[in-house]
């Protein structure tokens, strides 16, 4: 089935989520083409959750013996971290014959697709995914103003009590926010060793301890300190948001590069969100997580 969405006109119901139709095609695309590698590693997020961040944690991480990050000529520093790791059914969608065997090896990849929707190959093999969750307030915020920025005539006439109330009946896109961040979440707890789940959140608070746990799961634990604030300091939003070549420029979709870097921050929903649509996405997120103390300090 199929609704008028809020950015874009239709989206399109399968297999429990919502997709705008260029994102359901790649994704079909992905289910039939992709083959994974025992080595791949692929990151998975709800849209706005901090893909570009990690995306750029990863790389310098898995290549920083090929990369020294202290070299001055990195690759993050002359390339968008979305042009340096693929988005999966972005690309499939795009060039539905790319060659993802023609990736350097280990393979690092990023996706929105839900668990239950992964291509069999990824399921089965050996591969890891590293999944980043962030508060739906955040996320849903930082969409919100990527829409308004990127399609500003056809979301001008779109109440943002409307598009809060799509978010939580889960009717907005890659949704239900919440169903995408539980499948992996019992995941992370059933096969640690194939699965880690990390937040926005604990990345913004501790981020090298979370660069070295991120490490420890892909098996390249660091040994030098400093190699780790590296890396920290490479990808940290005021580094990437200053470089030109995240200023200025266009992915191959058209979408403008410097639209991937607004904030930054934790807690600023309260900037967009009203007291009661703040209350309507938490009541979601309480109907859905339950009222641990995980829970109340998403509220926060
Ligand atoms: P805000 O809109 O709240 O600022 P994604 O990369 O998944 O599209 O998410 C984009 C969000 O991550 C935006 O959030 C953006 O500012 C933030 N972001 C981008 N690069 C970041 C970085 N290096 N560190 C922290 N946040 C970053």
């Amino acid at each position: 089935p199929s609704e008028k969405g809020w950015l874009v006109s239709q989206i399109y119901q399968f297999q429990g989520r919502w997709h705008t139709e260029a994102l359901l095609q790649g994704i079909l695309t992905c289910q039939k083409h992709f083959e994974a590698k025992d080595s791949d590693i692929i990151l998975v997020t709800n849209p706005k959750s901090g893909t570009t961040w990690l995306k750029s944690l990863l790389f310098a991480l898995i290549n920083r013996h090929k990369f020294p990050v202290s070299s001055g000529d990195h690759p993050l520093l002359v390339t968008n971290p979305h042009l340096l790791v693929p988005f999966m059914e972005g690309v499939y969608y795009e060039s539905p014959d790319f060659d993802f065997s023609l990736l350097p090896f280990p393979r690092l990849m990023n996706t929105h697709i839900s668990h239950l929707s992964l291509p069999e190959s990824v399921k089965s093999s050996s591969c890891k995914i590293v999944y980043c969750c962030r508060n739906p307030k955040d996320m849903f915020v930082s969409l919100w103003h990527f829409g308004k920025k990127l399609a500003p005539q056809e979301t001008a006439d779109y109440p943002i009590e409307k598009a809060v109330e799509a978010f939580c009946q889960g009717k907005f896109i890659g949704g239900p926010f919440w169903d995408h961040v539980l499948e992996y979440w019992y995941e992370s707890r059933k096969n640690p060793n194939k699965v880690l789940f990390v937040t926005y959140e604990e990345l913004k608070k501790q981020t090298g301890d979370m660069v070295k746990r991120m490490a420890e799961f892909l098996g390249c634990g660091f040994t030098a300190e400093e190699e780790v604030s590296e890396i920290v300091n490479l990808c940290s939003f005021e580094s990437l948001s200053s470089l030109e070549i995240n200023r200025q420029g266009k992915l191959p979709n058209g979408i403008e590069i410097n639209a991937f870097f607004r904030k930054g921050e934790t807690g600023g929903w309260r900037d967009t969100l009203s007291e009661s649509l703040a209350d309507a996405i938490d009541r979601t997120t309480e109907e859905k997580f339950g009222s641990s103390d995980n829970v109340q300090k998403i509220k926060q």
